[in-house]
């Protein structure tokens, strides 16, 4: 490794830069900073910043580009591919204090933030001023917009309104050399020279260091109508996903839980107020969203109707919003709720829609051939499938090695499928030994002397995405 430890000098510096106050090489901050959301990995920094200006972060960057000290950019924290480990130490430039939101111009539908705003924060800071921004990532009570961004993430409602690249308009950008730049222009429409907004979007702070972010929104949307959906068959369950767009509807939400997932989640949340028959293998949680209430209703009988061609239970239909907040609570726990069970690997598998099925059945194959046991949920309409790997009673031999094996199989079917091996998490850390899985050398090739050219001395978040950044 050729990287810089920090010297007393280093750290003399950051507090010229930001004041001692927010310079913290205590233990509590060290290992706060050392772990994500990401199994039970921790990888210490050797100092946590807490910036509140583009101009600091882009002093604090330039001396470390300097000197050669990693730096591993922190939101809130709650990445589920080991985005923010500073796997190589130096610097965790954490931006919580970057957690204005600048501005609202409702006349363009826009919205200018900082990084450190908590996606419900926005969300709901938008919506009292009846506008929309619709990536809602399962953390979004916790989560950064920073994040958000840095991961392209997804969430239940992406399957309508699409993920966070689709909002995203403009950025503003500290480069690995300290100077600050925009990426694009505050507008819908924009064909003037490379897209560098959509390349930093999920480029996972190995490119820059995002500090300002313009996003698009849509108007607020009136109603909703929430219902979940139990099948005999998790299998059929998987086919009836397709069969409701293939009918003509574009649910704002269409999710699957295996049982287990969603037994678990109700004991992690202490509720057991849905009953699940015995021989239910699997739920749909189904959202219409709109401003024609009768609309709504006639599309929910409608899709009622389409299902009844599979082997379902009666159907639930949310009486009120708090029966829609517990659903959609119980649904955002699932991550949490496998977590406390046990030790688990989660892997964010994601094919073309027609395929969900067909990549069930895989993950079920593959887990008898090498001895897993897998809790399946996520978005199915995006044909995103949350692949939890629990360990359960698995030995360490087969959990540490044989598992490996068995995840690269998996990936290796999951493009054979059409699909790839990461829909809204991220490669991270975890993710990155696959990445041969889903590219040839050549497309690695390439994006290895993008990162180089925004990056030549790799401080920027190494070790993600690429294994031979390693270094
Ligand atoms: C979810 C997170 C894990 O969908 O992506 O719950
Ligand atoms: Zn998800």
């Amino acid at each position: 490794m050729a990287y810089n430890r920090l010297t007393a000098d280093s750290i003399l510096f950051f507090e010229s830069v930001i004041g001692q106050e927010f310079v913290h090489t205590d233990t509590e901050n060290l290992s706060r900073c050392a772990s994500d959301q990401t199994e039970d990995l921790a990888f210490p920094p050797e100092v946590v910043l807490r910036p509140e200006t583009a101009a600091d972060i882009s002093r604090i960057v330039r001396y470390c580009n300097e000197h050669l000290i990693p730096v591993t950019t922190r939101g809130a924290g709650t990445g589920l591919s080991g985005g923010a480990l500073p796997v190589f130490g130096g610097v965790c430039l954490d931006t919580s204090r970057l957690n204005k939101i600048l501005k609202i111009d409702k006349r363009n539908f826009q919205v200018t933030t900082e990084p450190g705003v908590i996606t419900q924060v926005l969300q709901d800071t938008l919506h009292a001023e009846g506008l929309y921004y619709p990536p809602d990532p399962a953390s979004k009570g916790s989560c950064f917009i920073g994040g958000n961004i840095a991961e392209n993430s997804g969430g239940p409602h992406a399957v309508k309104y699409g993920v966070v690249k689709d909002y995203v308009l403009n950025l503003e950008v500290v480069m690995a050399d300290g100077s600050i730049i925009w990426t694009g222009a505050n507008v819908l429409k924009n064909a003037t020279g490379y897209n560098l907004t959509q390349l930093l979007v999920g480029s996972e702070g190995t490119l820059g260091i995002v500090t300002k972010i313009v996003l698009r929104t849509i108007p607020a949307v009136q109603y909703d109508v929430v219902m979940l959906v139990p099948f005999r068959s998790a299998a059929e369950a998987c086919e009836a996903v397709n069969a409701v767009f293939l009918a003509g509807f574009i649910p704002s939400a269409i999710e699957f839980m295996e049982r287990d997932a969603l037994d678990w989640a109700m004991q992690y949340v202490g509720d057991n107020s849905i009953k699940v028959a015995p021989d239910t293998q699997a739920h749909l949680l189904i959202e219409l969203d709109g401003n024609v209430m009768d609309e709504l209703h006639r599309d929910a009988e409608s899709i009622t109707q389409v299902l009844q061609g599979f082997d379902i239970g009666e159907v639930l239909f949310a009486d009120d919003h708090a029966q829609k907040q517990n659903l959609w609570n119980l649904r955002r726990k699932v991550g949490e709720a496998v977590k406390r069970n046990s030790t688990y690997k989660e892997e964010d598998t994601v094919v073309p829609r027609a395929e969900l099925p067909a990549l069930l059945e895989t993950v079920k194959r593959i887990g008898e051939k090498y001895g897993f046991k897998s809790v399946c949920y996520g978005h199915a309409g995006d044909g995103n499938l949350h692949v939890n790997i629990v360990k359960g009673d698995m030995d360490e031999e087969a959990w540490h090695t044989g598992l490996l094996e068995a995840i690269r199989e998996l990936f290796t079917e999951v493009v054979r499928l059409g699909g790839t091996i990461s829909g809204e998490h991220g490669i991270g850390w975890v993710q990155a030994p696959y990445m041969d899985i889903a590219f040839n050398q050549t497309v690695l090739d390439l994006m290895e002397n993008i990162k180089l050219l925004f990056d030549p001395n790799r401080i920027l978040n190494p070790g993600k995405i690429f294994k031979s950044q390693n270094r």
